[in-house]
């Protein structure tokens, strides 16, 4: 009721890999992926992908940080996954490599820059 914002940092939903495959986006389940151990639900964006949706359910319920960066996504292409994430890979799924190292939330709010300062001082 009063925060209206449930996917907060501090609210962060953890899926199982074993949750995570069964979202395919086959027989009429949402299609899940995985990228840079972030899930997003990609289900309302697969009829629109370039190239076709084969071959984002491909991927449907799996780990797609490989195959999504082998095939040259533009960063317009990375920043639209943002509104998709759902969740996070739970801790004990991610690989030792993995941990940590993508901690920190593609929501994160963006927070002002050093441009931001120094112009604020500029224009007084
Ligand atoms: C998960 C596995 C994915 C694979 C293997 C994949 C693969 C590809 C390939 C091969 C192309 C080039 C298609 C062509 O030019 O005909 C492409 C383009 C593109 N894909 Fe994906 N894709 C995946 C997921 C996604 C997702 C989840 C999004 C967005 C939410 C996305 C956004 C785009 C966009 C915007 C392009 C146009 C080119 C660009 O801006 O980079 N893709 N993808």
């Amino acid at each position: 009721m009063g925060d209206n914002n449930n996917n907060s940092e501090n609210a962060v939903i953890y899926y199982s890999l074993e949750e995570i495959s069964k979202n395919t986006g086959l027989n009429g389940t949402k299609c899940w992926i995985i990228y840079k151990n972030i899930v997003y639900d990609v289900s309302d964006y697969i009829t629109e992908h370039p190239g076709g949706s084969e071959l984002v359910t491909e991927y449907g319920g799996k780990e797609s940080t490989k195959a999504f960066d082998d095939a040259g996504h533009s960063t317009d292409a990375k920043n639209m996954l943002k509104p998709y994430k759902i969740g996070e890979l739970a801790m004990e799924d991610r690989n030792q490599k993995g941990v940590k190292k993508n901690i920190k939330s593609p929501d994160t709010p963006y927070r002002r820059g050093c441009l931001n300062i120094v112009s604020c001082g500029l224009l007084g």
